[in-house]
């Protein structure tokens, strides 16, 4: 599947976007926008954000002054479709929705027709209750797993057992799933197991594809990283079985300890949290989503274990069009920990993309708060225009009683410029060793 947004009129008219694979687009007068228009008065600095996944694409105005329009129409947000037209100044972006990734003329004035295959319209059924739906393929003898939204709702809350393990107790529920504690019935072990509950109907190429994705992050072995131990698929239910945890995750941890962590026991969970990121970094691995939820701790302080877990795989969902977009999902809980470079290049992620989201980490444990300005009721194109635009708040100004070195090395994490912050996750351990 493809998605193009080809320029229909103002400066760029006649280029063409395309994307086949899931990204995000700026729009803005900014000169890291992927759409410059920084003499077009009508655009704010940071306009607003596209996320594509194809064949889904996804429209957030960032509460720019003068609006986007859709058809026409100002709106905040929007999913788009093929034929949609999305409009500011003298700009207009004609989305176009390919079933087929094929090459586009970039030349001004080619008749759509001329490229577009539209997707298929295939007959699913739900693999949990037999209900029969619509869904896009890409072909129409492509073979789709797929769950109705009741019954992904129902099994988010009572998980399915899963056969060869017998089920204890759910831990938690996450964006993507629930996570129950079970019995491997063969070993006896205690293990965690993960549901992942697919948004929309998946191709049996996008399952493949997703689950080589686990087996690469699988092969992280590490003293800080979650163990994987298994992985399948149960009447459409994804699940990933791993070591279980027996402690909070590094949130629950600080709620218990009223609100943050005390200097000593967080600087331990962060050091251990680096010494996994580190390693995965040596071996190519992006984490993408870290954030206190995603380090498990166990033992008691002062011997305590801190593991990092759920290794890329926010992405690898998204990737496989298992969901939808992230902005607008229900990963959005994430939004926050992300770095700008993150959100404006969604492909293109660095070390030191894990650096600042860490540093974030390592903000909200210790001060009980997160770096930027955020309020519990701020909106989602509120949060992203912060990520973009708002200096982060200096950890010391929160956080007084800690030392102020301390404070320097978690706000050196935090700059807007990757380049600007430690350059690998071995640099800022080895500062903090130096200072506690
Ligand atoms: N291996 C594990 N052992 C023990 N508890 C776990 C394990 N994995 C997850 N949990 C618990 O289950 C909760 C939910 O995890 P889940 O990964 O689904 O959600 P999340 O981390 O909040 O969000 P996300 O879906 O973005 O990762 C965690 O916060 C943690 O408390
Ligand atoms: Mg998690």
């Amino acid at each position: 599947m493809q998605v193009n947004l080809r320029v229909l009129a103002g400066p760029y008219r006649g280029r063409v976007f395309s994307f086949t694979q899931p990204d995000t687009f700026l729009i803005g007068r900014t000169d890291d926008s992927h759409l410059c228009l920084p003499e077009d008065k009508f655009f704010s600095r940071h306009h607003c954000l596209l996320e594509v996944n194809p064949p889904r694409c996804f429209m957030r105005d960032l509460g720019s002054t003068n609006g986007t329009f859709v058809n026409g129409q100002r709106v905040g947000e929007a999913f788009l479709k093929s034929g949609d037209q999305i409009q500011g100044g003298e700009t207009v972006l004609l989305v176009e929705v390919n079933a087929n990734d094929v090459s586009v003329q970039t030349s001004a004035g080619v008749s759509r027709e001329e490229n577009l295959s539209r997707p298929t319209i295939v007959n699913v059924e739900c693999l949990n209750c037999g209900r029969r739906e619509k869904a896009e393929a890409a072909t129409a003898d492509e073979h789709l797993t797929f769950l109705c939204e009741d019954c992904r709702i129902e099994l988010k809350h009572a998980p399915q057992p899963i056969p060869g393990y017998d089920t204890i107790r759910i831990l938690g529920r996450g964006g993507m799933g629930s996570v129950m504690l079970a019995r491997d019935q063969v070993s006896g072990r205690a293990v965690a197991i993960k549901t992942l509950l697919p948004e929309f109907a998946v191709s049996d190429k996008a399952m493949r594809r997703f689950m080589r994705e686990i087996d690469v992050a699988a092969a992280l072995k590490h003293a800080n990283i979650v163990e994987f131990l298994d992985r399948g698929v149960n009447q459409g239910v994804v699940y990933l079985v791993t070591e279980f945890i027996d402690g909070p995750d590094a949130a629950k941890l600080a709620d218990a300890r009223g609100g943050h962590l005390p200097l000593q026991e967080g600087l331990a969970i962060i050091s251990q949290a680096l010494a996994a990121l580190s390693h995965a970094h040596g071996q190519g691995y992006i984490h993408r989503d870290i954030k206190d939820q995603n380090i498990l701790v166990s033992g008691s302080w002062p011997n305590i274990t801190a593991k990092l877990t759920d290794f890329g795989l926010a992405k690898s969902f998204t990737q496989s069009g298992m969901s939808g977009v992230t902005v607008a999902g229900e990963m959005a809980g994430t939004l926050a920990y992300m770095p700008p470079e993150q959100l404006k290049n969604f492909r293109d992620v660095q070390p030191q993309s894990d650096i600042y989201a860490l540093g974030m980490t390592a903000y909200s444990l210790l001060a009980g708060t997160l770096a930027l300005s955020l309020g519990r009721k701020t909106s989602m194109a509120e949060t992203i225009k912060a990520i973009f635009e708002q200096p982060p708040i200096p950890l010391r100004e929160r956080a007084p009683q800690l030392p102020a070195q301390v404070c320097e090395i978690i706000d050196r994490a935090l700059v807007k410029d990757p380049t600007e912050r430690w350059q690998s996750a071995n640099a800022m351990r080895n500062a903090l060793k130096h200072v506690s």
